[in-house]
């Protein structure tokens, strides 16, 4: 009742964070961590969906399994990097000593391994790129998560960390041939960042530079930080750049600056969350075939207080986003649908929207798009009983809640939209539900809510509308996972 039809899941048991996303060959290719036939967690493959338009997703087996002694007991998080027609993955070999050790400090292997494929299904052996004795002295035993790309003639790789005096930090390695890899720089974080950074992503989105990062222990506050563990990106404003090249005397950000540049750039000032709903965690980008910089979330977030029951009692747990095309405005990034969703739509309804406007639907699976919004002083679209969406016009801050435990545990949610290049003005909101997972985007993804939802029944839905008139455009999703 809960499974998806058009977001990526594992086809049982469960998943997390999204690996090796890349488009090679014709093809795109999400890699996953997968714990096959353990949907509460457990041991950490790499499952594997491909597609050929990055919506409709087939799931072709599991890639890398944790089969050697350097990454035993889990094959973690890692990148793709496709290079010269090859696909090369990196990715953490986790190993735990058996003994009476903390696993933070003592105990614990966390190692970089390289794989290729010459045609994204058949993997070669894997080759062991980095130990614990190659990391700086002052690192923890939690390193990992491998992001790769190439930079002038060179590479680049940076990697999550906590030092052993549990400060959040990344490191970066450099390479000439990306088996060799030395340290660049090791790059200590706000220590408002917390204890610890994961699943770190590097990209570039026209002008800016771009480092996304998962910090665990920050401090929750009212508005930001709501989750048990974040997930955002650090990114300078064009002004907050030319100051920091003015500081620096320097007109550009040379391959030698990195290291310096990111000291700067790993700051709470810097950081925007991806987004504000209940699930969202270590998303991963990719450069799709035309050029645009596309970024999948897994949909989930670890060691939640909220749960995902009923999906456990069908026998799977967690999911993915759908891909979202990455665009940015004054610092600002913001993350709406790929437009190929287009494709998954049928039967389409248009209407106006007034004040206690319904719209009755028997889907499990559609997506709605409101636009040109004239909101009261207060303005709530409502799924069924069970979920509102609340926009204060005053306080420029929209409100995700539950309502008749259809959230499993999940209560409010809150995103600040003043400090937004929209200033704060709702103008338009899309919704997709799947089953028992919302997204929802607001003014074209300048804020998204992802959160799981599980609706008592499917076969008479309503979308109700209070305090605003608009246009809409309803459609039924098409299966798209198989
Ligand atoms: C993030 C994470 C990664 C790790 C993986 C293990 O959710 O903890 O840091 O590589 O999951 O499944």
């Amino acid at each position: 009742m809960y499974r998806h039809k058009y977001h990526i899941l594992p086809p049982e048991g469960w998943l997390n964070d999204p690996n090796g996303s890349c488009y090679f060959n014709g093809k795109y290719h999400v890699f996953f961590q997968y714990s096959p036939g353990q949907p509460e967690g457990g041991d950490k493959y790499w499952g594997h969906y491909e597609s050929v338009d990055m919506i409709n997703w087939k799931y072709v087996g599991i890639a890398i399994s944790p089969d050697m002694e350097y990454d035993c007991d889990g094959a973690y998080s890692g990148c793709a990097y496709v290079d010269d027609g090859v696909m090369e993955l990196f990715y953490t070999g986790n190993v735990k000593h058996p003994g009476n050790y903390d696993y933070i400090n003592e105990g614990r292997g966390h190692n970089v391994l390289a794989l290729k494929s010459i045609d994204g299904s058949h993997m070669s052996d894997k080759d062991v790129i980095l130990i614990n004795a190659d990391y700086p002295s002052d690192m923890s035993c939690h390193v990992r998560d491998p992001k790769v790309w190439r930079e002038g003639n060179g590479y680049f790789m940076l990697l999550g960390a906590r030092t052993r005096d549990s400060k959040p930090a990344l490191l970066l390695y450099k390479s000439q041939d990306k088996k060799n890899w030395k340290l660049e720089q090791t790059v200590y974080a706000d220590e408002k960042l917390g204890y610890m950074l994961e699943c770190p992503d590097y990209f570039t989105l026209e002008d800016n530079i771009v480092v996304a990062a998962c910090p665990q222990g920050m401090s929750h506050e009212d508005m930001r930080f709501q989750n048990i563990y974040e997930s955002g990106y650090f990114t300078m404003t064009e002004s907050e750049m030319n100051d920091f090249y003015s500081s620096n005397n320097i007109s550009e950000i040379s391959l030698s600056d990195r290291g310096e540049f990111l000291n700067e750039l790993l700051q709470v000032k810097y950081f925007t969350e991806w987004d504000m709903g209940f699930d969202f965690y270590a998303p991963q980008s990719f450069e799709a075939a035309d050029g645009r910089r596309i970024l999948i979330g897994w949909a989930g977030v670890p060691d939640a207080p909220y749960n995902n029951d009923a999906s456990v009692a069908e026998g799977w747990q967690h999911s993915m986003t759908v891909p979202g095309e990455l665009d940015v405005k004054d610092g600002h990034v913001y993350r709406y649908p790929i437009r190929e969703l287009a494709d998954l739509h049928i039967n389409e309804r248009r209407f106006e929207v007034e004040s206690d406007r319904v719209i009755h639907t028997t889907s499990e699976a559609y997506d709605i798009r409101i636009t040109e919004i004239g909101a009261s002083e207060s303005a709530t679209v409502y799924i069924n009983q069970d979920v509102s969406l609340t926009y204060n016009r005053d306080m420029k801050v929209c409100t995700l809640s539950f309502h008749n435990n259809t959230g499993a545990g999940r209560g409010s949610r809150k995103a600040d939209m003043s400090m937004l290049p929209g200033g704060g003005v709702l103008e338009n909101i899309r919704i997709l539900f799947d089953q028992s997972l919302l997204e929802i985007y607001i003014n074209d993804g300048e804020t998204v809510f992802t959160s799981r939802y599980y609706p008592k029944r499917h076969d008479d839905m309503t979308i109700r509308f209070e305090g605003m008139a608009a246009e809409a455009v309803y459609w039924d999703m098409k299966e798209a996972i198989s």
